[in-house]
């Protein structure tokens, strides 16, 4: 079948070449030009420096993405979600089953993808709405390495359409879940817990203490899983646990990356100067810190980010605080 795919970054392009893997259709828009021909004229991801097979086609037309399919993948960082689902309304002329696999939450509304799409696309355009999430990094699956996700949406029907779309026997299996809320909340906090790993490797701490933060997130996730009334059974699955695993553990995750820098004693600012990819952690911790103060979650890690990035406190000072923390019963 055709399918569009909005956003032609490193996990659009990913994605793209396992529905083509599949032997469906797939028409990539990205906003930027230099993407655009990347993909048309070299057939290459531009962000991972990977060849992708010749039949996918790009497009710097929104509008020629939109007629292209009723079925539209975005894969664009959730600063721009709502500047992208903005530039595609104009042409919408029937109901549209969106995917999203961009892993984040609004800082200033506390939404998830799911919300936005819901508030922003009139009912009479909208036919369903199917979050991906997992543990999965486009540089792996862009070579076929094996991975497993979850195709999660309210609508269960929904669900195993997307599972089927994208599952194959090769190297990557999906799952399908009824759990949208828990897998977007998982996606998203999980990167708050990466760029903490990140900044602990950044310090020179070891293998304990990735472990111990690794756990310690889990309990945190599932507090917040309960005040916001998520369910906790998919804090165990690939959207919550594999997902924290992966993020927290390999040099891959962007998140991770930008911890190390921060712990290395790199500013915020030059931080993100020096990544090319989204850092998705950080608008996250910021919507996380203020949610948790305001339904007053205990969640101690959570908040040592937040003050190490947006308090610009010193992290050996804000280590030793989560230390002298009373002793309590685990
Ligand atoms: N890279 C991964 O391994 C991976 C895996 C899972 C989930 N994700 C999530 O996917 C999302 C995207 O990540 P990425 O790594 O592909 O980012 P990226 O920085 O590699 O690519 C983002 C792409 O979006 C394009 N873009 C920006 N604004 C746009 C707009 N308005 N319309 C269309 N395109 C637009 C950019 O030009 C860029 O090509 C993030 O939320 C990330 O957390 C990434």
């Amino acid at each position: 079948m055709k399918l569009s795919v909005i956003g032609g970054g490193s996990w659009g392009l990913a994605l793209a070449k396992v529905l083509h893997d599949s032997q469906h259709q797939v028409l990539v828009y990205d906003v930027s030009e230099k993407i655009v021909s990347k993909i048309n004229d070299l057939h290459i991801c531009f962000q991972l420096n990977e060849d992708i097979p010749k039949e996918i086609k790009a497009t710097s037309s929104i509008e020629e993405a939109v007629s292209f399919s009723d079925v539209l993948l975005f894969v664009v960082p959730t600063k721009v979600m709502r500047e992208a689902i903005s530039s595609m309304m104009p042409f919408l002329t029937n109901k549209k089953l969106f995917i999203n696999a961009a892993k984040g939450i609004e800082p200033e509304t506390f939404m998830r993808a799911s919300e936005i799409f819901t508030e922003m696309v009139p009912k009479e355009y909208f036919k369903g709405f199917v979050s991906l999430s997992g543990p999965s990094h486009a540089e792996e699956v862009i070579r076929g390495m094996m991975t497993l996700i979850t195709a999660s949406s309210e609508n269960e029907k929904d669900a195993l359409f997307v599972q089927e779309l994208f599952h194959n026997t090769e190297y990557f299996r999906v799952y399908s879940s009824t759990d949208l809320k828990g897998s977007e909340l998982g996606g998203a906090l999980k990167n708050i817990f990466a760029l903490a790993s990140g900044l602990l490797a950044g310090k020179g701490l070891g293998d304990n203490a990735r472990a111990a933060l690794i756990t310690r997130g889990l309990v945190e996730m599932h507090k917040f899983y309960e005040v916001y009334g998520a369910d906790t059974k998919s804090i165990t699955g690939l959207t919550g646990l594999g997902d924290l695993i992966v993020t927290c553990t390999s040099e891959h995750s962007r998140n991770f990356q930008a911890g190390y820098k921060l712990g290395h004693g790199k500013d915020l600012e030059e931080t993100l100067a020096s990544m090319t990819m989204v850092v998705e952690g950080i608008r996250t911790c910021e919507a996380a810190h203020s949610y948790g103060q305001e339904h007053d979650i205990d969640m101690p890690i959570i908040n040592s980010i937040y003050e190490i990035i947006f308090e610009k406190k010193n992290p050996e000072e804000v280590f030793k605080k989560l230390l002298e923390r009373s002793m309590k019963p685990e």
